[in-house]
């Protein structure tokens, strides 16, 4: 069983209420993206395993700690996903990316595959799937689908903010992947958005609306 992780750090707490704000215009909505994701990002890779490397400081030889292993990707779903990717390559500069283009159609909310490219050795890698909005999960669901049937194995899931249906339907469709979740709000209204949410990620990130 994945784990399930809602954070509790101060620093993304008053970030995610700043972005929550109406008022918050496309510049500052941007940039509050890319620091929260930064932070998911240090908290989701806290179980990342170490192993001891000799090496030699200028004074002397002493045993570090490197990261052992799987090497990293980083897969957003488009659009909002894009918004993520530079605050975690900050965290983790040496990890491929992958896209996977999906939308939510607006009259029955399943989503729609537009785009999938991944690093050619995406099965060899740990995968962190991005997206700010986790609502009903079918555009999460549908991404992880994506990359199981590639051959992707090890993957781990981060949004902003996630909805109590959101979370149900993972942990149902993909019970083996981490969440690592911002904040978790209340419940989705009739549209299908979080309550009380930020509103459309895409269009806030993006200036569309
Ligand atoms: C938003 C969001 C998620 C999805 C969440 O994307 O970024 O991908 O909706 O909703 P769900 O959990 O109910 O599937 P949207 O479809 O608006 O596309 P965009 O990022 O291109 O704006
Ligand atoms: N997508 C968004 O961008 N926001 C929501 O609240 C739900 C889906």
């Amino acid at each position: 069983m994945g784990k399930i992780v809602i954070m509790d750090h101060p620093l993304i707490r008053h970030k995610i209420g700043y972005i929550r704000r109406k008022d918050t215009g496309t510049k500052d909505f941007r940039q509050t993206i890319g620091e929260i994701a930064m932070l998911l990002c240090y908290e989701a890779t806290r179980d990342l395993p170490l192993e001891d490397v000799e090496i030699e400081t200028p004074i002397c030889k002493t045993t570090v700690q490197e990261l052992k292993g799987k090497k990293l990707a980083v897969v957003p779903i488009l659009r909002a996903g894009l918004g993520m990717v530079d605050g975690i390559l900050q965290m983790i500069p040496a990890a491929k990316v992958g896209h996977i283009g999906l939308y939510r159609d607006p009259v029955t909310i399943k989503p729609v595959e537009y785009y999938c490219k991944l690093p050619e050795d995406c099965q060899e890698r740990e995968i962190f799937v991005v997206d700010p909005m986790l609502a009903t999960g079918g555009s999460s669901s549908a991404a992880i689908t994506m990359l199981k049937e590639r051959g992707c194995k090890n993957i781990h899931f981060m949004c902003i903010i996630a909805a109590p249906e959101g979370i149900e339907r993972m942990e149902k469709d993909h019970p083996d992947v981490d969440l690592y979740v911002g904040a978790l709000d209340e419940k989705l209204n009739e549209h299908c958005y979080i309550v009380p949410g930020l509103g459309d990620a895409g269009d806030r990130i993006f200036g569309t609306k």
